[in-house]
């Protein structure tokens, strides 16, 4: 084998290894996090040194070199940044850490906290189906999620009280984001009296635009058991009921990540109900939709990593997909609807609208 042969296969090892150990990456964030060391760091009010946050973890500090090795390797990943604060007197500067972008979406408190949804998916509930998932391909359930439990995801959070509710703040601490570009996207809601958030949750996404737009009338319309505790405002309802058989009468309906997590055919009786509820407004209703669409010939590869990761988390757990621009188009076809318009305006996910 010639050199340049050689050079590629260490090349192809370098990738496999990447691969094989990429799962440390997952298992040091959630370290980081169990620790609580967003936290320490932003309490420290400026970047912390290695001893001083030996100090705040109250560890051994016998262990300071196995924790400047997990920080090092943090620091590598994006999650923390690494700089130099002043020793005092004459003496060098000292290293410290400091939170990244990443990391301060880590940090109790800050608004938006992403902690919640990371601790849902590291949660045994949704990563022991994916042990099933090469069994999957020779077995009749629905998913990996169905071979481990012998029900579908939703019926499972209403009967593990503990993972349904922990699930459904993860879905609140994602859709805490939308407050950072909400203000930037009132033309899409301006004009409407009233819009329904089909399977909205505790009403995160809802409660945002309910304030923001106080003349309009918002319903959320979700599972019982997810809405029962949930306390209605002047402007915002909360309905239990099932999208599938009603979806109340509106002059807009907002579906958030809920179409992802459905089959081409679900999908497509979802939007017939969506359509149904916004005919009273003639051609001036719309149905917004906020998911995913995969474009790899135009993402970077940092977008497209984590649009396909949601693929196959919505392969493993419940039924449904990622999609394409031309995969939501005929969607929108076969329900009926005549146009449609896509923004990307919200990082991984995009905003699609609509029209009857
Ligand atoms: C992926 S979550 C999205 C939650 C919310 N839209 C958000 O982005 O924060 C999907 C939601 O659909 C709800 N859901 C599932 N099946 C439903 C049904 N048949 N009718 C109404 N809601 C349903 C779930 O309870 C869950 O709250």
């Amino acid at each position: 084998m010639d050199s340049r042969g050689a050079g590629e296969l260490f090349q192809a090892q370098s990738h496999l290894y990447k691969l094989i150990f990429s799962f440390i990456s997952t298992m040091s964030l959630k370290t980081a996090i169990n620790l609580g060391i967003p936290d320490i760091i932003h309490s420290h009010g400026q970047p912390i040194t290695l001893p001083k946050l030996v100090l705040a973890l109250q560890i051994d500090p016998a262990k300071s070199g196995f924790l400047y090795r997990l920080m090092r390797f943090l620091v590598h990943s994006g999650l923390f940044l690494k700089t130099k604060v002043d020793k005092g007197g004459k003496e060098e500067e000292e290293e410290a850490y400091d939170l990244s972008p990443c990391s301060r979406l880590l940090v109790n408190g800050n608004a938006p906290n992403l902690t919640c949804f990371a601790q849902s998916v590291f949660h045994p509930a949704l990563s022991d189906p994916w042990k099933l998932l090469g069994d999957w391909f020779y077995r009749e359930e629905q998913n990996p999620f169905h071979c481990t439990y012998g029900i579908g995801f939703w019926e499972y959070g209403s009967q593990d009280p503990e993972y349904g509710k922990l699930y459904n703040e993860a879905m609140v601490s994602d859709s805490g984001m939308m407050n950072l570009v909400i203000r930037d996207c009132r033309s899409v809601f301006e004009g409407m009296q009233s819009m329904v958030d089909v399977g909205g949750g505790k009403g995160a996404v809802a409660r945002i635009i309910s304030e923001e737009f106080p003349n309009m009338k918002c319903t959320v319309l979700d599972l019982p058991h997810v809405i029962e505790d949930l306390q209605d405002t002047e402007n915002l309802k909360f309905v239990a009921g099932d999208m599938f058989h009603h979806i109340p009468p509106a002059d807009s309906i907002l579906l958030k990540l809920v179409l992802h997590a459905y089959s081409d055919e679900d999908c497509v009786r979802i939007l017939e109900k969506s359509r149904e509820a916004i005919s009273g407004k003639g051609k001036e209703g719309k149905v917004m939709i906020i998911d995913i669409v995969i474009n790899e010939k135009e993402d970077k590869p940092e977008l497209t990593d984590p649009k396909l990761y949601f693929d196959l988390l919505m392969m493993v757990a419940v039924t449904g997909r990622e999609r394409e621009e031309r995969e939501w188009k005929k969607l929108f076809l076969e329900a009926g609807f005549s146009g449609y318009k896509i923004t990307p305006i919200f990082g991984l996910r995009s905003l699609l609208e609509v029209y009857p």
